[in-house]
């Protein structure tokens, strides 16, 4: 017999709350498990043991003890992506926000709340409004995309080159996406330490949170205005010129849809390369069979942590079954890429490599799927090969077990990823980092694709790649191997 729907919390339970401390915390009513509050503080874990007492659908509460399942496994996962006639990700049809059990001042609310985007659409609506997405999204050239990213990655390590120490998070990751999602928009000026800490703070949920939300939705009405007056060959103008004829509204809360989602993921990922090349000792020896290419690197990481690790949320349309579970309409489920993708089913060994494998759940998947993905890959892979191009020597500048992060039910952010190397000169950012001396010789747990190194200084350890090795004359920037790179690299 299949489980019944987790049951909504009742309004009596505070007397018989445990104490302070008491691992009771953990459940809620009825002995669902909590999945915030502060025996929730491991979710990695808790997932595990969810997985253990449920199988690969559990019932667990969110805050306010409001009901939810969460979908632990792979298969499972693809199965609420991908079934548009059972699951649906519009919110109104939710039991407990019909019932009036969501307050509205729930800390998901944000996630919650409708709005007329394509992520919370199905059916025509969502072809629609999936379509002018798409559609301006298409009009993104990636050889200059890739350009801009190669030029704002110079930028920011001009900015700390000089200092020999940096806080990568903070004045790499953070700043990357942030500049590159301004640029394809078609507001470059706006992008600035005011609009990188505003997305950070929103993202943060402080007291300041809403005053953020608020700058940043003014500089997209002020690019909307601007665009709808006078297109140009931008994301908005796209967008807005798009034969779907969107609203202004509609236009609006898609620039901040695309600037939020892409900005949030793309620096957690950039993070979590950054941390992983500094300290997986998988990458770390080349000589000893440890390569892996940036590529690839980026596809590990968004197996092992996946930049959002629960979306907000599906909804059943009608009773059905999920995982041996009895899912009830109006059930709300959590599409979860972080247990999904150490499913035990697809990955019984974590330690093995995926080797490039994309079969994850970090982009979601069905009419859903993220329509942004090779632009997030695109910022990680170049931003992290010019890193390594421009600071071969860069060493993590404490002990791995000292780094820290902020966990939330939707995501886990990399705090601070301090850094040292060796100081030197800033360098035009125009100039291309594969085509330039670099003092250093690249240190021999470098993770470079081999593309990269080839028009790399030649003081290097021999390793088989070597074979690969470009001519190393500056003076011939348009030989076959340099205009081979130059179309593999995008610049
Ligand atoms: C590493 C970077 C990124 C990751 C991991 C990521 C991940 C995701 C995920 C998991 C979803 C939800 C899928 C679902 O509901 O099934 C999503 C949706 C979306 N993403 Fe991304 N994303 C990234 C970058 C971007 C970028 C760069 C853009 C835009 C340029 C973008 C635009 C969007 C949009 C518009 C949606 C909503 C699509 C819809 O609901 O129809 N994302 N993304």
């Amino acid at each position: 017999m299949m489980p019944e729907s987790p049951t909504p919390a009742g309004t009596d339970d505070a007397l018989l709350s445990p104490p302070p401390g008491c691992p009771a915390h953990a459940f809620g009513p009825q002995g669902v498990r909590r999945l915030y509050g502060p025996d929730a503080d491991d979710l990695r874990s808790l997932y595990e043991e969810l997985r253990e007492e449920h199988g690969p659908v559990a019932p667990v509460l969110l805050p306010d003890d409001v009901p939810m399942w969460v979908v632990l496994g792979h298969a499972e996962n693809l199965q609420l992506v991908r079934s548009p006639t059972q699951f649906s990700r519009d919110s109104r049809i939710w039991t407990p926000l019909r019932e009036g059990r969501v307050k509205p001042d729930h800390p998901l609310m944000p996630h919650i709340a409708w709005q007329p985007i394509c992520s919370h659409s199905e059916g025509d609506e969502l072809l629609r409004l999936r379509g002018a997405v798409n559609g301006a999204l298409s009009t993104i050239e990636f050889r200059a995309l890739r350009r801009h990213i190669n030029r704002f990655s110079q930028m920011l390590v001009n900015r700390f080159c000089e200092e020999g120490e940096a806080d990568l998070v903070s004045q790499f990751a953070d700043h990357l996406p942030m500049a590159v999602m301004c640029e394809i928009l078609g507001m470059p000026e706006e992008y600035g330490d005011r609009i990188v800490h505003a997305a950070r703070d929103m993202l943060k949920g402080t007291e300041t949170a809403i005053a953020s939300n608020q700058y940043i939705v003014d500089a997209l009405g002020r690019l909307a205005t601007r665009r709808r007056a006078h297109p140009e060959d931008d994301f908005a103008s796209h967008l807005i010129t798009h034969p779907a004829g969107l609203s202004d509204e509609e236009v609006r809360e898609h620039l901040r849809v695309v600037l939020i989602a892409a900005y949030e993921a793309t620096a957690n990922l950039l993070a979590n390369v950054l941390r992983m090349v500094l300290t997986d000792s998988r990458f770390r020896n080349r000589l000893n069979g440890g390569q892996l290419t940036v590529p690839e690197a980026v596809e590990q990481s968004l197996w092992d942590e996946p930049p959002f690790s629960t979306v907000f949320a599906y909804f059943a349309k009608q009773e059905t079954e999920l995982g041996g579970h009895r899912i009830r309409r109006g059930d709300g489920l959590l599409f979860a890429p972080a247990p999904g993708n150490v499913d035990p089913k697809v990955r019984p060994n974590l330690r093995a490599g995926m080797k490039g494998n994309r079969a994850h759940l970090a982009f979601g998947g069905g009419p859903h799927e993220c329509p942004g993905q090779d632009i997030g890959r695109a910022i990680a892979d170049v931003g992290v090969d010019a890193l390594l191009l421009r600071l071969p020597d860069v060493e993590l500048a404490c002990e791995e077990d000292e780094l820290r992060w902020s966990e939330s039910i939707s995501s886990r952010h990399l705090l601070e990823l301090p850094v040292y190397f060796e100081p030197r000169e800033p360098q035009d950012v125009l100039q291309k980092p594969a085509l330039n001396a670099v003092p250093q010789q690249r240190a021999s747990w470098d993770l470079s694709t081999s593309e990269a190194d080839a028009t790399q200084t030649p003081s290097r350890p021999t390793a088989p790649t070597e074979l690969l090795q470009a001519p190393q004359s500056p003076a011939r920037p348009d030989g076959v191997w340099r205009r081979l790179v130059r179309w593999w690299r995008g610049y």
